[in-house]
């Protein structure tokens, strides 16, 4: 994108931001490149390397060995625990500093925003936060840490210690429900916010990738920052094919000379 265009739309942004309180930011896993975690469809991305399939509810909690295998995934890396918050997770944490931030719908489990700083009370995981694993029989949670450690030790598919039942990475694998009370709170405030902000979502999987759609149906301005084009990029009021960390900066920098 030629700068003088990129400037323009970054300006704009800037604007819609400026003159806004009520800003909600939506993520996908193209926020979290540009701190080592890889997203899902971009060429080199997760299901080029994994099968979608070994990674159901359905298969987990009836396969023994697809649960060993999903165990083994995420502690040889899967959890990317040592990732930090990049630029773009910091603008969107300035966002709530600044008093323009609403709320975060994330798709992510990595736990970024929170480390970025974003209030927890302020971030609606729709997918759940890698930082737990749930017990399917008595629901006791434990921290990945704690299992982690068990694993580290040998054991291949931990079960828990208070009632010997299943354990899972409280995250919703495909084919599992998202938690209700999350997704009805965060169409919620997308429907009550000024401006809706994508940062590096393909916008593919529903339910989430409604969500965009509900807030401009309430009469919210779109902006769309992700590298390639997505479904909705028809609706928004600005569109962006950049990367996210730079361009999330060069807004907040703008943002800040106007106020
Ligand atoms: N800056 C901006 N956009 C980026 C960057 C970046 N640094 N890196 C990648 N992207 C864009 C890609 O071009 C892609 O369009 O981010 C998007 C990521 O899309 P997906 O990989 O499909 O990830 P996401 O939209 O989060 O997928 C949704 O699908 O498989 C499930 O549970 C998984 O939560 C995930 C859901």
């Amino acid at each position: 994108m030629k700068s003088i265009e990129l400037d323009v739309k970054t300006s704009n942004v800037a604007d819609l931001i400026v003159r806004s309180n009520k800003i909600v930011v939506f993520t996908g896993a193209g926020v979290s490149t540009e701190s080592g975690i890889p997203d899902f469809r971009s060429p080199g991305g997760i299901w080029s390397k994994f099968d979608p399939e070994d990674f159901t509810i359905q298969k987990f909690v009836s396969d023994p060995e697809s649960r060993r295998k999903q165990w083994k995934f995420l502690i040889n890396g899967g959890l990317f625990t040592n990732a930090e918050p990049n630029q773009a997770h910091l603008a969107v944490a300035e966002l709530e500093k600044l008093g323009k931030l609403d709320s975060v719908i994330t798709q992510n489990i990595d736990n970024l925003h929170q480390k970025a700083g974003n209030s927890p009370e302020k971030i609606f995981e729709l997918h759940g936060n890698m930082n737990w694993v749930k017990c399917l029989n008595c629901n006791k949670r434990y921290p990945m840490e704690h299992i982690r450690k068990r694993l580290q030790k040998g054991e291949e598919i931990p079960d828990c210690e208070n009632c010997n039942g299943m354990l899972k990475p409280d995250v919703v694998l495909f084919g599992e429900a998202l938690p209700q009370d999350v997704l009805t709170n965060a169409i919620n405030h997308a429907r009550n916010c000024d401006i809706f902000i994508v940062i590096g979502s393909s916008l593919i999987v529903s339910p989430a990738s409604y969500i965009p759609v509900y807030a401009t149906e309430a009469g919210a301005k779109l902006v769309i920052i992700n590298m390639t084009s997505t479904t909705y990029d028809h609706i928004a009021a600005e569109v962006i094919h950049e990367k996210a960390g730079i361009i999330m900066q060069r807004i907040l920098g703008n943002v800040k000379t106007k106020i």
